[in-house]
């Protein structure tokens, strides 16, 4: 089992981490690190998927192969910047079915609003990985997982680049049947809801948006 949050350590992620976070680095390398980080959280959140084995002829002989097993996983991104992990993870996966989550703050009452929802169909017998690179307040994120629960998913795992420690306590209070893989556990939010240190508004650094 996945524990319920687990930060990847590993040297590679940590040290593309640290470019990601430098306000110098350009867009364009920004995306590519995240694209290549996304695989590496993906071999990590992947781990303990069901397997089974198939019956192959080497150029030597038969034997019992080992394969994953089960319908094809989804990938569910929540938008925008959930599309920066999409990428990388597809190109990992490529016969993984996609989907979209589309949430916005409603300015009064600050509660995520949906107007955008395409997932794939039978939910429920698929491991379901949402992709989201911040995990800031978690308020979004705990909101997506309501609906693809409500769609019938049963198996989620959350991917996130940054996770702050709000966003984590409020994900484990919503949903402590979903595990979190982050490349960091941050120190905190700042009043405005962005994580420290953080590396910005990451939807704004990867499409060049201000
Ligand atoms: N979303 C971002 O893009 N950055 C943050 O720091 C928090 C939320």
């Amino acid at each position: 089992m996945l524990e319920h949050l687990t930060v990847v350590r590993h040297p590679l992620v940590q040290h593309k981490l640290t470019l990601m976070r430098d306000r110098e680095t350009s867009t364009n390398s920004f995306r590519t690190l995240l694209r290549e980080i996304s695989q590496l959280l993906a071999y990590e959140i992947t781990r303990e998927m069901e397997m089974t084995t198939r019956q192959i002829e080497t150029p030597l002989c038969a034997m019992q192969a080992p394969v994953i097993d089960g319908k094809k996983l989804a990938l569910i991104s929540i938008l925008r910047a959930g599309n920066g992990l999409l990428d990388g993870v597809l190109e990992l996966i490529p016969a993984a079915r996609v989907g979209f989550v589309g949430l916005y703050r409603d300015p009064e009452t600050l509660q995520p609003v949906q107007y955008y929802y395409k997932v794939p169909s039978e939910l429920e017998n698929r491991l379901v990985i949402a992709l989201d690179p911040m995990l800031a307040t978690g308020n979004s994120s705990a909101a997506a997982v309501d609906l693809l629960k409500k769609s019938g998913a049963r198996n989620i795992r959350f991917m996130c680049l940054l996770a702050a420690p709000e966003g984590v306590a409020r994900m484990k209070a919503a949903h402590p049947d979903v595990p979190i893989v982050t490349a960091a556990l941050d120190e905190c939010l700042n009043d405005h809801g962005y994580i420290v240190p953080g590396l910005g508004d990451a939807g704004d650094r990867m499409f060049g948006t201000k």
